[in-house]
């Protein structure tokens, strides 16, 4: 069976068995700031097991994209080594939320696994483990399903502390968890490794495939763990592994898809293809960074795009041990299009992005290895002894990006050593920094959590009843908010807008028997709107009713930055390419900034081309139509979805201009687009690697901009005492008459400077036979001071001269010795103490030097040092 077949298979047996088929979420965590990458099926499901947020189904299926490199399941280190680690997977999963538990899990994942329908797998060849103290699991499976008590294995807390077992699934350090039960498969005795539980475990032999999970507790940061409201259950079998199987080979790089891989990357790198761990590497990285790149991660040096960075320098480095020579990683996103693409369509659509990402970021790395070996030479140099200290190795590492093991090759090379616990120390710390300064890891029930949902009826109008669901004070629910307190508010239907989508929350009040609270912004956790703000006057409790009323200016100008941005977003894509999709966007209501995929600059013509597109449909003033469908229904339309959002069940549908702009979108709208008014680019620049940013702004804020400029304009007109119309002229006129005068300074200046000459020519000393000239003239360049080091040169005969003067500051400095002299006394000599006198360098040849200093006031002392000179030459 080939993985396509297989993960179809997999998704038809749970739909048959009652589940509802979910799309795969992107690897951005939506809305969790707890999450580096998404790391498992559960996570877009995590609200449904804390009973935080109703679906219209309890049982779900999925293959969800999962990337697992940073965070608490880290594999990155293991890749290439092993059979069965990735970066990057797929994972299969089946979900009950307080639907169907242990009995019914057991019994699926069995039949799936074993009937004849299904996948047919020898039951002879399948290990299973449960938790120590499941005896429910362990007599469910032996029991019912019959598998032999020699094949089944309990495993307690084997990691070192309560619950850290192998058999005890948690997501993060907080949040939901459980027992789990895991199915394994042996390979055959061929292959080295024991079964789970043995000190063998860590070998390719028995190959853990499908983790079932027990969702039980949510575990708070004090580690106790608390029940929840109903037990379910989340399964996950990598599809790479069950594939390995089914395709009878034991590692997982010999399947269908990887096979590709391998050979596009040997392809790439120039090599054979042979096995290496190192080529393994490389198209498991491929993956990773491709699917990262598409659902917006970009390289940089914190949080995301810094894994995703270390993911690609990891895969360069491997690339180059092969023999790789310029950039070859790049090349292979086709094949990963060509075997992917067909599943998950985002990369299709994004492969040229994800190329020139790849591309860029590894010819940054070749630059930045270049330097780094530069600098390891010189610290090379000054070293003492013949170990390498752990502080620049970590230098190297943290400051230059050189990875440890090439500093260890160099070190081996010249018969040196690293000081490997020196930069583990180093790392430590870096780590604790790191942990200060990064949300991810927080406590995931530290986020406000509400029970119940919002309903948003800000559709319609601004104003409307709500009664208070829950009140929030410092992070805690309360019963009351007193006069002067900072809190949040929930309502069971508000017209407030909650921050998504780039759209910033509402502002407003709330109203209600002698009270007032002023809602600074409205959030999202779950299904509820959070209002945040303060209780002006009066006391509000839970259960009250109260009048929402939305600050309409500021919710209207938004809409309008809002609507422009769709219209923008359709425009850019008819003006650039298909290849633009969103990879941020602000708006708020004094402007709006979208960022987008694409390669260079945008031309002033195509900025204008926009603008001139997104205007004419403003006028068009065609209404704006919005529908609520299914996500397939949408998809099929046209409708633009952004891979990294969550949609849920129904999604709303916005088109404008009868088809030029057709999105997905919860936000708040115009109804015709003629009431954006005007639309107005106020800049474009790049924000990373292949990405570019667009900010503008419409209606009044437009008119205040164009007004704003036609003021400057007006300004400059009469600085150049002209007029709007002729202020082109009159400009062009200055500038000639600018250059026309330095012109003339200049001639001036030499003219000057030559008179200048006769006059100091006379200045003269004789110091033992030669002339010694040393002046100042401050106001002169060096290029005049030169050309009148050459003019005394001819009349002095026998002399040594040393020029200086003060321009802007500076010091600038002209010696010159004549030729007969310069066997003696060297210009170029003269100058270096000259300048350092002066605080900064100078040199040159014997008859001529030039100099220049930051410290004006000893520049007289300086000049002095021009008869001391040929004193001692001499
Ligand atoms: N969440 C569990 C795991 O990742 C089962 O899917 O193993």
């Amino acid at each position: 069976m080939k993985s396509a077949e297989i993960r179809e298979a997999f998704l038809r047996f749970f739909e048959e068995k009652g589940h509802t088929r979910v799309a795969s979420s992107s690897l951005i965590p939506a809305n969790d700031p707890t999450l580096l990458f998404t790391n498992a099926g559960m996570n877009q499901f995590k609200d449904c097991f804390l009973g935080l947020e109703k679906r219209a189904y309890t049982r779900a299926t999925s293959s969800q994209k999962c990337v697992r490199a940073g965070g608490k399941h880290n594999d990155l280190e293991n890749v290439g080594y092993t059979a069965r680690h990735h970066t990057f997977f797929e994972m299969l999963g089946n979900f009950s939320f307080g639907d169907y538990f242990k009995r019914d899990a057991i019994s699926y994942a069995w039949e799936f696994l074993t009937s004849e329908k299904w996948l047919n797998l020898p039951k002879e060849k399948l290990w299973v483990t449960v938790y120590a103290s499941d005896d429910e699991a362990f007599d469910l499976w032996t029991k019912d399903i019959g598998v032999p008590v020699e094949r089944m294995v309990r495993i307690g807390d084997n990691k070192g502390a309560p619950y850290a077992s192998d058999n005890f699934w948690a997501m993060g350090d907080t949040g939901p968890c459980g027992p789990c039960t895991e199915i394994f498969f042996d390979h055959g005795a061929d292959i080295w490794g024991g079964p789970p539980g043995s000190p063998e475990e860590d070998g390719d032999r028995y190959i853990e495939i499908w983790n079932n999970v027990f969702m039980q507790f949510n575990r708070t940061a004090d580690g106790v763990l608390h029940p929840l409201p109903a037990p379910s259950v989340d399964t996950g079998m990598g599809l790479e592994r069950i594939s390995a199987v089914l395709q009878h080979v034991h590692s997982n790089y010999e399947i269908d898809l990887f096979q590709n891989l391998l050979n596009a990357s040997a392809q790439a790198i120039g090599c054979a293809n042979e096995e290496q761990a190192s080529l393994k590497v490389v198209a498991d990285h491929i993956r990773s960074c491709g699917f990262l790149i598409a659902d917006g991660v970009t390289p940089s040096n914190e949080g995301r795009g810094y894994v995703l960075r270390r993911i690609i320098r990891r895969a360069c480095r491997h690339g180059n041990k092969l023999g790789a020579t310029g950039s070859f990683f790049y090349r292979i996103v086709a094949a990963l299009v060509a075997e992917m693409g067909e599943a998950f369509p985002e990369l299709k659509q994004q492969q040229a992005h994800i190329e020139r990402v790849l591309k860029t970021e590894e010819e940054q790395f070749a630059k930045t290895l270049e330097q780094g070996l530069k600098i390891l030479e010189q610290d090379l140099a000054d070293l003492q002894g013949s170990v390498i200290p752990g502080e620049i190795i970590f230098k190297l590492y943290d400051t230059y990006g050189f990875p440890m093991d090439l500093t260890g090759d160099i070190a081996r090379e010249r018969e040196l050593t690293l000081d490997e616990e020196g930069f583990e120390r180093e790392m430590d710390a870096q780590r604790k920094r790191a942990r200060a300064s990064s949300a991810f890891g927080m406590d995931y029930n530290a986020l406000v959590k509400v029970e119940g949902e919002t309903r948003f009826t800000g559709y319609l109008g601004t104003t409307g009843e709500g009664k208070v669901l829950a009140l929030f004070k410092d992070g805690a629910a309360v019963e009351q908010l007193h006069a002067g307190e900072e809190g949040v508010v929930v309502l069971d239907q508000t017209p407030f807008y909650a921050e998504s989508g780039g759209q910033i929350g509402d502002a407003g009040f709330l109203a209600g028997e002698g009270l007032r609270f002023d809602v600074r912004d409205t959030t999202k956790a779950g299904g509820a709107f959070l209002h945040h703000g303060i209780l002006d006057s009066g006391s509000l409790s839970v259960g009250a009713s109260v009048e929402a009323t939305v600050d309409a200016s500021v919710r209207q100008a938004t809409a309008l930055n809002h609507s422009a941005t769709h219209l923008l977003h359709a425009a850019l894509r008819q003006v650039l390419g298909e290849h633009v999709s969103q990879k941020g966007s602000l708006v708020d209501s004094q402007r709006l900034r979208f960022d987008f995929s694409h390669f260079e600059a945008i031309k002033p013509e195509q900025l204008k081309e926009l603008e001139d597109i997104v205007n004419r449909e403003i006028r068009a003033n065609t209404s704006v139509e919005t529908q609520e469908t299914d996500i397939e229904t949408a998809k099929a339309k046209g409708a633009m979805a952004l891979f990294g959002e969550k949609y849920g069940d129904r999604v709303r549908v916005l088109s404008m201009g009868g088809g030029f702009s057709v999105e997905l979108c919860g936000g708040t709208h115009v109804s015709r687009t003629g009431d954006i008014g005007l639309f107005k680019i106020t800049s474009e620049g790049g924000t990373a690697a292949g990405v570019r940013r667009i900010e503008a702004v419409t209606g009044a804020a437009a008119f205040a901009y164009l007004n704003g400029a036609e003021e400057q304009l007006k300004e400059a007109a009469n600085l150049v005492k002209g007029s709007r119309d002729n202020l082109i002229d009159k400009l062009s006129g200055l500038l000639e008459r600018n250059r026309q005068l330095e012109k003339e300074l200049a001639q001036l200046k030499a003219k000057a400077a030559s008179s200048a000459g006769d006059d100091l020519a006379g200045s003269a000393v004789d110091v033992k036979g030669v002339k010694v000239l040393s002046a100042r003239l401050d106001g002169l360049d060096g290029k005049a001071l030169l050309a009148l080091v050459d003019q005394l040169k001819n009349k002095l005969g026998r002399a040594l001269i040393l020029l200086g003067g003060v321009l802007d500051d500076k010091v600038v400095l002209v010696a010159g010795v004549t030729a007969d002299l310069t066997g003696q006394l060297k210009a170029g000599e003269l100058m270096k103490q000259a300048a350092a006198a002066v605080g900064g360098k100078g040199g040159g040849r014997p008859d001529m030097a030039q100099g220049g200093g930051s410290e004006p006031a000893k520049l007289d002392e300086a000049l002095a040092l021009a008869k001391t000179f040929v004193e001692q030459g001499l």
